[in-house]
């Protein structure tokens, strides 16, 4: 393993005013996202939905350092032949993959999951890296309900996370630790806050017992936020500050970057959430965002499968990427969303 380059990578994925773009849906979620739009998912509607994202070049030059893709993607070539990852380099940015395998039913703990895919990771990830990935992602979802999480899960869950991690580091390839608490509950930001540092707290015992080094990682955790279905919703400044103070009591120093996932946060939320933690700076790591659809939400609405909607749909995914690279300065204004394309 070469550390130093591990680091150079993860500290090139969270550089000042850049972040990565999540457009890792798998075949399902993909799916989902354009049952919506009325799009059919064929293989060829996801790619032609993918290179319009990656071709949108002062977007990802500017605002992208890496995208995570699935799988299919990282293969795929564009209409016009090029692959969809020399697309991305060539605008500046670095290539990912997401890894996992998904979530399985975890037995003995009713409602909650277990993310797989290990078993065969060592083997994959060579290929993955040779194809150009230089980062990768694994997702351990967490529910927060009437008696859960257990412990159990947790556990479970941030072995697997680290076992992960160590593969990929030795792989040369920096892992994205993922432990996302979700937001779907009826919680509030407290107990939000509870759960968020009790997972961190467990996922950075266990990266060290499995020997990965922290230096060449980049947590992409959830921000301490009240669920959805909470009628007690939190301002952004609770929102930021209960946010910043989990992340220190848990996340050492070493660590260059935390850039957070979007998790079924509007979009301007997202922003304006990103910018008032970043607001609280300065901070031992540098902070910002890994959006999937906080990013692509707009674009997606705006391209509805039709090729003449391409322009447009680029400029609405180059107004959220100005818009959080703003926020990971903790630079951005609320007004600047009135001025969108
Ligand atoms: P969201 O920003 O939509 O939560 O997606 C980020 C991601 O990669 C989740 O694993």
């Amino acid at each position: 393993m070469n550390l130093a380059e591990l680091n150079k990578v993860a500290r090139a994925m969270t550089a000042p005013g850049k972040g990565l773009l999540a457009a890792d849906e798998s075949s399902g979620t993909i799916k989902r996202r354009f049952d919506a739009i009325g799009v059919e998912s064929t293989e060829e509607n996801r790619r032609d939905y993918r290179e319009m994202l990656f071709r949108a070049t002062e977007a990802m030059s500017k605002s992208i350092s890496g995208v995570i893709l699935y799988d299919e993607t990282i293969w795929q070539k564009a209409k016009d032949g090029t692959p969809l990852v020399e697309l991305i380099k060539k605008a500046g940015s670095l290539p990912g993959i997401k890894v996992d395998e998904g979530t399985k039913p975890l037995p003995n703990c009713p409602g909650e999951l277990v993310t797989i895919g290990l078993d065969k990771l060592a083997d994959r990830l060579p290929k993955y890296h040779e194809q150009g990935a230089r980062f990768a992602k694994w997702r351990a979802v967490i529910d927060i309900g009437p008696g859960i999480p257990s412990y159990a899960c947790i556990r479970a869950n941030v072995h697997a996370m680290a076992r992960y991690a160590a593969l990929c580091q030795t792989a040369q390839i920096v892992p994205i630790v993922e432990p996302e608490v979700l937001m779907d509950g009826g919680h509030d930001i407290d107990r939000c806050a509870e759960v968020s540092e009790f997972v961190l707290k467990e996922q950075f015992q266990e990266l060290y017992y499995q020997r990965v080094a922290l230096e060449g990682i980049v947590l992409k955790p959830n921000m301490v936020i009240a669920g959805k279905k909470s009628a007690k919703q939190a301002s952004v400044e609770e929102v930021a500050e209960k946010t910043v103070k989990v992340l220190k009591a848990c996340v050492p120093g070493a660590v260059p970057g935390i850039a957070f996932l979007s998790g079924g946060q509007s979009d301007e939320d997202a922003t304006a959430h990103l910018d008032a933690i970043n607001r609280l700076g300065p901070l031992p790591w540098s902070v910002t965002f890994s959006y999937g659809r906080a990013l692509q939400a707009a674009p997606l609405k705006t391209w509805s499968g039709k090729p003449e909607n391409v322009a447009a749909a680029q400029r609405a995914f180059a107004h959220r990427a100005a818009m959080n690279s703003l926020a990971a300065r903790g630079q951005w204004k609320q007004d600047l969303e009135k001025k969108a394309a």
